[in-house]
């Protein structure tokens, strides 16, 4: 089942929601191709621009935060660098499957299971436990 977005993820800030969305849209993307584990360049694709995108989501919120004296910055920072180390995880079992010439139906569908669970529990850290301490404080400053 993709992630779907609605109003109760909104942070309240339309520029934030809008990376947030897309975060969405990448995961769903790297849900839908590990149903396809043959599919190894999308898959490489996928967790490639997932990670990228983060990067900058991350460096983009980090900077808001300080601009409108975020209470919580510093743990938040914290909580960012843990997730990027999740990310990285993920994005290394990615990469041994991809790069592991004989892989199996059954290490392909071991993969899909452990990657779709990992990156959930990814999503619901960063946005529903972290991000959510950001609502009301800077409305729709870009
Ligand atoms: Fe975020």
């Amino acid at each position: 089942m993709p992630i779907k977005w609605d109003s109760r993820l909104s942070v309240g800030n339309v520029h934030i929601d809008i990376e947030h969305r897309l975060i969405i849209a990448l995961i769903n993307a790297l849900e839908a191709v590990l149903r396809h584990p043959e599919e190894k360049d999308s898959l490489k694709f996928f967790i490639d621009q997932l990670y990228e995108f983060a990067v900058e989501h991350f460096r983009h919120e980090e900077k808001l935060q300080l601009r409108f004296m975020f209470p919580h910055y510093e743990e938040n920072k914290k909580g960012h660098q843990q997730l990027m180390a999740e990310l990285d995880n993920i994005k290394n079992i990615i990469y041994v499957f991809v790069e592991k010439p004989d892989s199996t139906k059954a290490e392909a569908k071991a993969t899909s299971e452990k990657v779709n669970d990992l990156i959930r529990n990814w999503f619901i850290g960063h946005i529903v436990k972290s991000d959510m301490k950001m609502k009301g404080l800077m409305d729709n400053a870009g």
